[in-house]
């Protein structure tokens, strides 16, 4: 049965903006921007990463981000922190939560995080320590869950043993990245069903990006399996100009759009996330990638 309500985790200032080609966004456009975003109603906002700046230009300014944007009271700032350098400066800059990223392929923990899987935990288990200690809730990612680019398919099982030593490390909620979009439908089900045998579904997010235009057809997919928090960012921002065919998370728009007409409450305001995704879109003189901020925007 579908949930009643859905937390959507707004991915935009951080997935969307980590791979903006060109030179580095101005740190007002992206206050702008996630003020924007928490005017819309959205509960949770990934607002920056705290990464090393030679390896993603575009999140450098992350502290600045924070110190600039206006707090909504009810509104969780989270951001990446890979490492115990990270999480010192997001705890310096008072976000709400943290998270920390893994992938179910070697392969591409080697070039994201520059680690093997089994040390990628190493490092995030005193992340998740400190910021036990500070009260700071952590989410933790896994990536290419349907499929990596280096490595193919990945089996279900591996996505669940990496999911669960996530959990097991203390995140309080594990969002399942299909890193490059290539999931359809069934094998997102059954993926899920693999991680679902080890986490409660509860405590499972879906973070899909719609590199082949089937993320909302898989999200509703983990829907029916009792998915009820979901990533996405507004005008489906994001994706690599270096990377052939790379795109952003599903968009918000879309999301809420295919929620409301499925009756489940978000707490979103869509006329006012459609004039967001104009106006970021106007910023960064970029197409919008949301059918539906198409439909209804640019007026
Ligand atoms: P490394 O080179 O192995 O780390 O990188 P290191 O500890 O050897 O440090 C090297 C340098 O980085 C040093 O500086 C450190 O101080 C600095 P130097 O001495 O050379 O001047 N450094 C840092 N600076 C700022 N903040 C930090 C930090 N850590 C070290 N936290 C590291 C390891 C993880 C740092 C690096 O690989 C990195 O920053 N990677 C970034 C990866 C990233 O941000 N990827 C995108 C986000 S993940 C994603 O998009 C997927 C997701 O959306 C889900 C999905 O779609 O699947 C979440
Ligand atoms: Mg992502």
């Amino acid at each position: 049965a579908f949930p009643k309500q859905v937390r959507l985790v707004e991915m935009s200032p951080r997935d969307g903006l980590q791979n903006e080609s060109g030179p580095v966004i101005a740190t007002h456009i992206k206050t702008g921007l996630i003020d924007r975003l928490a005017n819309c109603g959205l509960s949770h906002i990934e607002a920056a990463s705290f990464v090393s700046p030679k390896w993603v230009p575009q999140m450098g300014d992350a502290a600045d981000v924070m110190a600039g944007i206006t707090r909504k009271p009810g509104v969780r700032y989270s951001a990446l922190t890979p490492n115990l350098k990270g999480f010192e400066g997001a705890l310096a800059a008072n976000v709400d939560e943290v998270a920390v990223f893994g992938a179910a392929s070697e392969s591409f923990t080697r070039k994201n995080i520059n680690c093997s899987i089994a040390e990628s935990l190493e490092r995030f288990a005193p992340v998740v320590e400190e910021a036990r200690k500070h009260n700071i809730p952590v989410r933790g990612y896994v990536s290419t869950v349907l499929g990596c680019p280096y490595e193919g398919d990945i089996q279900p099982e591996q996505v669940a043993t990496v999911a669960k030593a996530l959990y097991d490390l203390g995140c309080y909620e594990i969002s399942l990245g299909d890193t490059i979009g290539v999931g359809t439908p069934l094998k997102a089900k059954k993926m899920l069903e693999a991680v679902a045998k080890h986490i409660p579904v509860e405590r499972l997010a879906a973070h899909f990006h719609d590199t082949y235009g089937q993320a909302l057809a898989n999200l509703y997919a983990v829907l029916e399996e009792g998915i009820a928090v979901i990533d996405s960012s507004v005008a489906g921002l994001g994706g690599c100009p270096y990377a052939k065919g790379a795109s952003g998370n599903v968009a918000t728009e879309d999301v809420l759009y295919l929620l409301n007409g499925l009756g489940i409450e978000t707490g979103v305001d869509l006329d006012k996330l459609v004039a967001t995704g104009d106006w970021i879109c106007g910023q960064l003189s970029r197409h919008n990638g949301s059918k539906v901020g198409q439909a209804l925007g640019g007026q």
